[in-house]
């Protein structure tokens, strides 16, 4: 799919996921019902049955490495042929795993032919050393399986499982950005993932175990309430920092019970907020550290998640890091309605942009042998971990 084109979406489903801690699934039954659940809420709204799924995956066992291969061109003329493009990506692919971990997905980052670097598709050029280099990601082969399992269990095929750092890229990233160095943050509930992209693709990732719903608990502890009544607080009025706040504004707050309220000021619940704010930016901070120069990200970071919906977390993130922050929309679909432009959808329409790339363009114009140019394409979307 071009970005150009016109897609219309038919409907979102998101509904409370159970069975899942920190981004891992622990309950494979509870995962299924929930996958389940969001299908034919999906089912119904749209009044379709779902054909086809692209999945998004992560894991905080999610890992990465960058490898390189070499070989000599097989065909005596010198032609890269598609056999040898096969086997330099392969060896570049050969990492070596424990047991325990299974690849998730190979990106091929550029080819190098007789010395000459970023080419994108070797096939057919002239040269004798054909090298490769790939990004691996992997993660615990178990987790992969588990997301499997589940899916099974309710007789869901998968056509695709990709990383869902790669899914968000599609819907927020813009080319020039990727091409010239850009950190992608997603804050979810119980995961941040942090990516590198530059030169075109993505060069280092990495997924850390805390979200927006670390602050919901710290609410309901200081507050004497419950989770969900502090993810409330959080979400209609929280603040990334004090200094947002005014004295005056003050906030209802219900008991663990949900019988009695009490006023609270906003200032202190910005204040509890905003330690753990902090404490998120100095991991993630010191992640972006290892993976990269921050001073020669020229395209900053894009901030998306449903974490990056606080109030003012992109101003305080842009002040921690001196870099200019922005909130990543997942825009790069025309058309798409306002509705279902917000931070936490940019994975699951980064699915639909993936999932339409890899259709038959004759499948999409004549769906069951209906003759006639269907002009819009209809697809069914859904994030198994919102
Ligand atoms: N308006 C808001 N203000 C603050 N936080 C918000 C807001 N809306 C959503 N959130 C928070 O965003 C988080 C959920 O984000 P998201 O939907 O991206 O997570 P997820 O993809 O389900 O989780 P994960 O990526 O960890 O598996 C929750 O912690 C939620 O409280
Ligand atoms: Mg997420």
């Amino acid at each position: 799919m071009n970005h150009q084109q016109e897609v219309q979406v038919l409907g979102m489903a998101r509904i409370p996921s159970a069975g899942l801690r920190k981004g891992n699934i622990i309950d494979i039954e509870s995962t299924s019902r929930s996958i389940d659940n969001c299908l034919n809420e999906l089912e119904r709204m749209t009044g379709r049955e779902i054909l086809s799924t692209v999945t998004g995956f992560s894991s905080i066992s999610i890992g990465a490495v960058n490898n390189r291969a070499v070989i000599a061109v097989g065909n005596p003329d010198s032609v890269v042929a598609a056999e040898d493009k096969e086997r330099v990506l392969s060896s570049a692919t050969n990492i070596s795993l424990t047991p325990d971990k299974a690849i998730v997905q190979v990106i091929e980052r550029q080819y190098i032919i007789d010395g000459y670097d970023g080419v994108k598709d070797p096939v057919g050029m002239v040269g004798n050393r054909l090298e490769a280099e790939a990004l691996v990601i992997y993660a615990a082969a178990a987790a992969m399986q588990n997301l499997q399992r589940s899916a099974q269990r309710i007789n869901l095929s998968i056509d695709e499982t990709v990383y869902n750092q790669l899914l968000n890229a599609e819907s927020v990233l813009l080319p020039a950005e990727k091409e010239m160095g850009v950190a992608l943050i997603d804050m979810g509930a119980g995961t941040t993932e942090i990516s590198i992209f530059s030169q075109g693709t993505i060069r280092s990732t990495a997924v850390l175990p805390v979200g927006g719903d670390y602050i919901n608990k710290d609410l309901a502890i200081v507050l004497r309430t419950s989770i969900e009544e502090g993810t409330r607080i959080k979400e209609q009025f929280g603040l990334a920092s004090p200094d947002l706040a005014s004295d005056e504004v003050m906030i209802e707050i219900h008991n663990i019970q949900g019988n009695e309220t009490k006023q609270v000021p906003q200032k202190l619940v910005a204040e509890i907020i905003s330690a753990r704010v902090l404490e998120m930016m100095e991991m993630i901070y010191t992640e972006l550290q290892q993976s990269c120069d921050l001073d020669k990200l020229a395209g900053g970071i894009v901030f998306t998640g449903g974490g990056a919906q606080l109030q003012g977390i992109v101003a305080v993130m842009e002040d921690y890091f001196n870099v200019p922050v922005r909130l990543g929309r997942p825009d790069n679909i025309r058309g798409l309605s306002s509705e279902f432009c917000q931070p936490q959808n940019s994975v699951a329409l980064g699915g639909l942009i993936c999932g339409l790339r890899h259709m038959d363009p004759e499948s999409i114009q004549k769906p069951s042998g209906v003759s006639g140019i269907v002009d819009r394409i209809n697809y069914w979307l859904k994030d198994l971990f919102s």
